[in-house]
């Protein structure tokens, strides 16, 4: 896919199409990461800013932000946030470039490529960046969230006398790629072929890319990001993104 295109396509509908990670967050787990790693004298980098989202919770914890976006749409939108310690920068992430050495990193949903080597390549660009006792927090989708979703609506259509045979293929289309593609987690979310990854993967790959991970949380959303309207009976465990705190290792 033309991650440029693709996304300079979608930026005049982002802010209604594109889930929302900030405002989804239930337990607030992304802002317990901002305030840990916060600090008035450090800089950072928000790589794939988007429309500049993270901004405002970045824009007071740091001394200055460069937000990194390969669409130019999208970094247009973000110009227009008010905020003077930030800067943007439009660069291909997958890609090399000359970026600045910074004290901590964050990188929400973008390392969700269908090319796995993409992926990669974007979480070592991470590591070059950091400086030696930088910080980096990433979220990527869960593959054993959407497992788990898919088996609630199973079970969901089971209460209502629907064996799963019967479920309209339309329901579990994420899953309709190759067994291949499905078992490296590479599922469809509305129609856009979107990596997920599962706990032990992560620290695998990670590690591949000179990141060492320090911890992996949940990040959980309530049932209606994954359904339009859940019923009340459907709560806890809800799914998930998974938030990856990690340092250069170096
Ligand atoms: C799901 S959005 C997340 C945006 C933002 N991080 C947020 O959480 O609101 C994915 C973002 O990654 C950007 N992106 C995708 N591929 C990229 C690449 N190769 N280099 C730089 N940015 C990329 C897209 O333009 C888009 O803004």
């Amino acid at each position: 896919m033309n991650e440029k295109k693709h996304w300079n396509q979608i930026a005049p509908t982002y802010n209604q199409e594109i889930f929302d990670v900030f405002q989804s967050d239930s337990k607030k787990v992304l802002s317990k990461y901002f305030k840990k790693h916060a600090n008035p004298k450090h800089q950072a980098i928000d790589f794939g800013c988007g429309n500049g989202k993270a901004f405002s919770y970045l824009s007071s914890q740091f001394k200055n932000i460069l937000g990194i976006d390969i669409s130019r749409k999208l970094l247009n939108q973000a110009e227009k946030l008010p905020y003077n310690n930030i800067s943007l920068k439009q660069a291909d992430l997958t890609k090399r470039n000359r970026l600045p050495k910074v004290d901590f990193v964050f990188c929400c949903n973008v390392a969700i490529l269908s090319g796995v080597e993409s992926n990669m390549a974007i979480l070592r660009n991470i590591q070059k960046t950091l400086k030696p006792n930088g910080n980096a927090v990433v979220v990527i989708p869960s593959l054993e969230s959407a497992l788990f979703s898919a088996w609630r609506l199973i079970d969901w259509y089971k209460k209502e006398n629907v064996r799963p045979e019967k479920i309209e293929s339309s329901e579990l289309s994420g899953f309709a790629g190759k067994k291949t593609d499905i078992l490296q987690g590479l599922i469809s979310i509305d129609g856009v072929i979107t990596k997920h990854y599962t706990q032990q993967e992560i620290k695998i790959i990670f590690s591949r890319c000179g990141l060492t991970v320090s911890k992996i949380e949940k990040i959980e959303y309530a049932w209606n990001s994954e359904f339009s309207k859940p019923p009340k009976w459907m709560k806890a465990p809800f799914p998930w993104d998974w938030l990856i705190e990690c340092s250069n290792g170096i």
